[in-house]
């Protein structure tokens, strides 16, 4: 059965960006890939995050609740299983630095202001390492981190070409139909940028969020533009194309303001996620089940990764004697 494999960072709370951009895809994956999907704890330290330890949980609780099943995927946090880290040292090693500085999401991160470390720079390094370990055939990720994938590629091939046939190379698995989701500012919505509709925001919290979606100042009684509004295009991801056409017609009419708007984009989030709410309430309560999940979900990953780095390790000439 082909793999599939992917990661997202503990260092926030999950929104929607992440669900339409990477969970959905796992989701629909793990029917037909034999799949591996953890939590990228160690990534998270580039961004210097608040609360690690109760973020990690939160997205396994929440990988748990959108329906991820640890049945027929590999549910495991990153630290668990140490040879990422080493094989991230040995391909630190073919890696050039010319390649890293190219790294959108290094220069993106360094423009806005935040201090580079090594850590931040060396971020894709670490990621080949994640995906070459298990052999993955694919990659299901958001388009901001295509590049990341197409380093992981070069990377493969590097390692291949310098010590043999070694590491399968991987191919992304992208919804090139969805555009970045965008946040309540308009720009992309990011975890690191304030900007986010929560997936498990409900009620209140949810509420607040919406309201931060900005729009322009049109009067109540004027016609709207629904595309050029960010409340509509975050609509067309949860409702139905009925839906979607009435919502539409309501803004071409006149006479229906963003405050409308946005309470039916809260009506279709809480619908859309409402099993969701349910299984994570009850997971909460449940936590040893939650451990459970991801110490046997790290014992099949390291079934998958101590073997390869025993190639891996014999193909560079590095001894161990234990
Ligand atoms: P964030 O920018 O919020 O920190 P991550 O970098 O942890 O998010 O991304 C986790 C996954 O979610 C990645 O596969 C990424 O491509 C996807 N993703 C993140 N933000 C968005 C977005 N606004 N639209 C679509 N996909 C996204
Ligand atoms: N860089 C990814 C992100 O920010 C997270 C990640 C870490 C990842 N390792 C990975 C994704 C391996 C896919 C495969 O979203």
């Amino acid at each position: 059965m082909k793999r599939s494999l992917s990661g997202i960072q503990p260092s926030g709370t999950l929104h929607i960006g992440n669900y339409f951009g990477a969970i959905k895809q796992f989701l629909e994956q793990q029917k037909v890939y034999n799949g591996f999907y953890f939590v990228a704890n160690l990534h998270s330290l580039t961004s210097n995050p608040h609360n690690l330890e109760e973020n990690t949980y939160d997205v396994v609780l929440d990988y748990l609740a959108l329906g991820l099943d640890p049945v027929k995927t590999n549910i495991f946090l990153q630290s668990d299983v140490p040879e990422h880290v080493e094989l991230y040292w040995y391909l630190s090693n073919i890696t050039p630095i010319g390649l890293l500085e190219r790294a959108h999401s290094y220069k993106d991160k360094t423009a806005r202001g935040i201090a580079a470390n090594h850590g931040l720079f060396s971020y894709p390094v670490l990621m080949a390492a994640d995906i070459l370990l298990y052999d993955a055939d694919f990659v299901p990720v958001g388009k901001d981190q295509k590049q990341h994938l197409e380093m992981a590629r070069d990377i493969a091939i590097k390692f291949n070409q310098q010590y043999g046939e070694t590491f399968k190379i991987p191919e992304p698995l992208i919804n090139e139909a969805l555009q970045a989701v965008l946040g309540t500012d308009g720009q992309k919505m990011s975890k690191s940028y304030g900007n986010t509709i929560d997936i498990f925001a409900q009620g209140k919290n949810l509420k607040k969020q919406i309201n931060n979606i900005v729009t322009d100042s049109k009067e109540l009684e004027e016609p709207k533009d629904p595309n050029s509004c960010n409340i509509f295009k975050l609509y067309e991801l949860f409702a139905t194309s009925k839906q979607i056409t009435a919502l539409e017609a309501k803004y071409l009419a006149g006479n229906f303001g963003y405050g409308h708007a946005k309470k039916e984009l809260m009506d279709v989030i809480e619908y859309y996620f409402k099993d969701a709410y349910i299984k994570r309430a009850e997971l909460v309560q449940n936590m040893d089940y939650v451990k459970k999940v991801l110490q046997e979900g790290a014992l099949k990953a390291r079934d998958v990764a101590a073997p390869k780095m025993v190639e891996v390790r014999k193909k560079i000439g590095i001894v161990t004697t234990l």
